[in-house]
């Protein structure tokens, strides 16, 4: 009885905290229940891309994902926005592995770069440094080691590598693109970029020595993220047909092929608190403000942070600062576990996504994929899953 009864009252409690809007720091957030069978819709035709007054794009039928982390199991390019200085950065994969359990699978690095060491593997660091059009913006390109101008090929970051508020890079394998074309490993993509797959697999790990030092230059207007440092994970058609389009049919963001920001940034007023968003239709319909974890990740604007995401087998993501992070080739099940589970209750915050009750078909007929994109829990839902889940924390 008493046990059931402040259960309650920390519900309660929990979601009045939501409704006044206080939040809380943390080392560790997790979201559970991450994938659902939906669509998006693939940009098929880029049309007189050259031409200010006439530049547009055309969408291919509906495209399903279904599954666990979907579409985030899907290829995803890695981005970085300054002020910021990338130290490390190392993807993992391993065949089954849950947050929490004791696996036997270990860890294997997969892509690799470290800036002092200038030691690559399956890497492309590009940018948006390529020819302009009014609808597309900047062509995807590969860029210097500065990060931030053209290159004639794939080039090495240098180890100092800080660029500023505004700045932007990203990081691809070093596997090729197969030709554009709809239906093919890459889909449609800009003519004449060179063209990479990023990094895929539903169980996967992004790890990152990085700094976020305090922007030097003074704020004005000129800026658009002066000092909201990020990095974070777009699904890869996403870049390679138009990461800013003017038109939302040049890039299959808008209808939901997938975001994972890992630490953000949000704005001036908070910008010492790294939050992390899905930016996909999983029980909502505003994507550009997305599934938002309530609790941050504090920003340390004086040391080197070391930390990443972990997407397991079984639909849980975390993000979290360690600096008891490695790098190393390998990485055994026991340190990933003892990593995550570094974190006492009270450091993680975590939220459950909404279940979707989509099916995707067995062959590809035109979907009734519109309707998956309503809410199907309503914003009750997923309120009461936000709050039970914080409800766990502070019971427990
Ligand atoms: C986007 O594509 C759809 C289908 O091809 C088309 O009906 C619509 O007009 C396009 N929108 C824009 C803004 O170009
Ligand atoms: C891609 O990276 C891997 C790992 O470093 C390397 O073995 C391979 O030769 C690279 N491939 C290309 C095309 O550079
Ligand atoms: C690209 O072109 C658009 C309009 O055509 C313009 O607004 C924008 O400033 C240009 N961007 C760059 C980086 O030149
Ligand atoms: C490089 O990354 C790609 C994309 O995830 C992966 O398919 C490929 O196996 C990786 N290469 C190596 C050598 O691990
Ligand atoms: C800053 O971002 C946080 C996280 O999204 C939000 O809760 C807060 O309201 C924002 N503050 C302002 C002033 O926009
Ligand atoms: C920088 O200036 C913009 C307005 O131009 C403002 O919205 C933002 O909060 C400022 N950032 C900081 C950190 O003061
Ligand atoms: C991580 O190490 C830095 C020193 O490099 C230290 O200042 C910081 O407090 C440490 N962070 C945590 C969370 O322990
Ligand atoms: C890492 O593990 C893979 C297979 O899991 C193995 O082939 C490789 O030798 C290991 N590498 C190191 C450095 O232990």
């Amino acid at each position: 009885m008493i046990n059931s009864a402040l259960t309650i009252s920390v519900v309660l409690c929990c979601c009045l905290a939501v409704a006044r809007g206080q939040v809380r720091a943390f080392d560790k957030i997790t979201f559970s229940n991450v994938g659902f069978a939906g669509t998006f819709q693939p940009v098929s035709r880029f049309r007189n891309i050259g031409d200010a007054d006439r530049c547009t794009c055309e969408v291919g039928e509906r495209q399903w994902f279904s599954g666990n982390n979907a579409p985030l199991a899907d290829h995803v390019s890695v981005h970085f926005r300054g002020p910021l200085r990338l130290s490390q950065f190392a993807y993992y994969t391993t065949g089954q592995y849950v947050i929490g359990d004791d696996g036997t699978d270990s860890w294997t690095r997969r892509a690799y770069y470290g800036a002092s060491s200038q030691v690559s593997d399956n890497v492309t660091f590009m940018g948006n440094v390529g020819d302009n059009s009014s609808c597309l913006g900047r062509a995807l390109d590969y860029v210097s080691y500065d990060g931030l101008t053209k290159a004639a090929g794939s080039t090495l970051l240098r180890s100092d590598n800080y660029i500023s508020s505004d700045e932007e890079y990203a990081i691809f394998s070093n596997v090729s693109c197969p030709n554009s074309g709809l239906g093919r490993g890459c889909g449609v993509y800009r003519d004449g970029i060179p063209a990479y797959y990023g990094f895929d697999g539903e169980t996967k790990m992004f790890l990152f020595e990085f700094e976020m030092p305090r922007e030097t230059q003074t704020n004005s207007s000129s800026f658009s993220y002066y000092d909201l440092p990020a990095i974070w994970l777009l699904n890869d058609n996403i870049p390679r047909t138009s990461q800013y389009p003017s038109n939302a049919n040049c890039s299959c963001w808008a209808s939901g092929c997938g975001e994972f920001d890992i630490f953000e940034v949000m704005n001036g007023t908070q910008r010492d608190n790294f939050y992390s968003t899905f930016h996909t239709f999983q029980g909502i319909e505003d994507l550009g403000t997305g599934i938002q974890s309530y609790g941050y990740i504090p920003r340390d604007t004086q040391n080197t942070m070391r930390g990443g995401v972990v997407f397991d087998s079984d639909g849980n993501v975390a993000t979290f600062l360690s600096n008891s992070t490695q790098f190393g080739a390998n990485i055994s099940v026991s340190d990933i576990s003892s990593l995550l589970a570094d974190f006492s209750t009270s450091q993680s915050y975590s939220s459950a996504l909404a279940s979707i009750s989509g099916t995707a078909p067995t062959t590809t007929s035109r979907s009734s994929g519109f309707a998956l994109t309503e809410k199907q829990g309503g914003l009750w839902y997923y309120l009461f899953t936000l709050c039970t889940a914080i409800a766990h924390i502070f019971v427990i």
